[in-house]
């Protein structure tokens, strides 16, 4: 999420969130074809393209409270992100200059709404609209986009696969607020789809990302390679909440283990962790020390929760710890996996989960309506009444989805909702 963002300085407050830097959405409608029927809305945290962007980014995240909970917020915030800019900045710099978040974000769309034109034409056309939180595309654009496209439907799509109220809940958060202050589209039908740490492809394209890099090990330690998931940690203070992405992270891992069919040791470690408050552990650069001195010294690093590559895996993966804390450790040879990014079985799971959801899926889940046993948020009890309303308006949370008229037909009948 946010901690290779947030270590250091820089004075450049002033031109800081000077509102939409770019509003302009690369998704923008092509004149030649044809009229968009059903939007295919990509929520991510998103990822500054070039180091002009980076202190309106790190502004609209130290000011988020769904994503980050600081003593007096407003004032400190902005102060934190004005410390860390230029740091951060170097940090883009070093990865060349910019997120690639938002090319792979585009290429996945791209791919993911070709493949649905061709196995869902009564939803045909497709289109997908980049929503990120905290830079162009905004999660705000992409829905005044696809109002002025005029779809008629649209499926709120999160590219967490694990569901953290801190990222996913944060970006749907901006959806209700976006609507507090225009009139709700009713005739668009609106559903989501949150999570997804379960779906089988998913696994697959993580083994198949492992199985990549296992090849690079000697074939005498190949069998012993120790596979270390990393994922963004969480404060402790959310976990304690109930928040579920420790244990649909762990979810993703398992599936991913059983689909390797490897005998490899594997454990689940955290990273990014940002502050003085404890957070959810082992960290995995304390890990990758720990196990050099225990004599595991042949790693492979797999960034389980992250669909592209970004800052975390391309600066904090790939140069702080595979590099630096590594080679401190006396680590003999370490790998990390890449990430989904487009790889065709990715698409695949994409396409899939999609299409389930348009066929039969229900328009909000009663897993997404469900509070944290611990959440006291006002936001997150509105939001979540919002989102009921939203997309029960177009269809019934509590029963499956009509199905379009050209699909085979199915009798709903008492005996059935029972
Ligand atoms: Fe999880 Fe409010 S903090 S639902």
């Amino acid at each position: 999420m946010f901690s290779s963002l947030c270590r250091y300085n820089a004075p450049r407050l002033s031109r800081m969130y000077s509102a939409k830097t770019s509003a302009t959405c690369t998704t923008r409608q092509d004149p030649n074809k044809p009229k968009p029927k059903t939007a295919i809305v990509m929520l991510n945290m998103g990822g500054p393209q070039n180091i002009d962007q980076v202190g309106d980014y790190l502004l609209r995240i130290m000011t988020d409270r769904d994503m980050i909970q600081l003593p007096m917020q407003s004032k400190l915030g902005p102060w934190i992100a004005s410390r860390r800019t230029e740091e951060v900045q170097k940090k883009y710099l070093e990865i060349g200059g910019g997120s690639p978040i938002l090319k792979w974000t585009n290429s996945q769309g791209m791919l993911l709404t070709e493949s649905l034109d061709k196995c869902l034409p009564e939803f045909a056309p497709h289109k997908h609209y980049v929503a990120f939180r905290y830079v162009s595309p905004f999660t705000e654009d992409a829905f005044e986009e696809l109002e002025k496209d005029g779809v008629e439907r649209a499926v709120i799509f999160s590219q967490y696969p694990q569901y953290s109220c801190a990222t996913t809940g944060s970006s749907l958060n901006a959806i209700a607020d976006h609507y507090k202050l225009r009139p709700i589209p009713r005739h668009i039908k609106f559903s989501m789809i949150e999570r997804w740490a379960t779906h089988p492809l998913l696994a697959r394209v993580f083994a198949d990302r492992i199985r990549e890099k296992l090849l690079a090990f000697d074939e005498e330690v190949r069998d012993d390679v120790l596979i270390l998931f990393t994922a963004h940690s969480l404060p402790l203070k959310a976990v304690s909440r109930g928040d579920t992405y420790p244990h649909e992270v762990a979810a993703t891992v398992a599936n991913t283990m059983i689909e390797l069919k490897l005998k490899n040791p594997h454990r689940l470690v955290w990273q990014s962790k940002v502050g003085p408050l404890p957070w959810l552990q082992p960290y995995t650069d304390d890990s990758i020390k720990a196990y050099a001195k225990q004599g595991r010294r042949h790693i492979i690093l797999v960034p389980i929760a992250f669909v592209n590559e970004h800052i975390e895996t391309l600066h904090e993966l790939d140069i702080e710890y595979c590099h630096d804390v590594a080679k401190e450790a006396g680590v003999v040879h370490i790998e990390r996996a890449s990430t989904p990014n487009a790889h065709p079985t990715f698409i695949a799971a994409l396409t899939d989960i999609v299409k389930n959801h348009l066929r039969s899926g229900p328009a909000v889940s009663k897993q997404f309506l469900t509070r944290c046993p611990h959440c006291v948020s006002q936001r997150c009890h509105k939001s979540k009444e919002f989102f009921k309303s939203l997309c029960s308006d177009s269809y019934n949370t509590q029963e499956p989805f009509v199905p379009p008229p050209n699909m085979p037909k199915v009798i709903i009948t008492e005996a059935s909702k029972a």
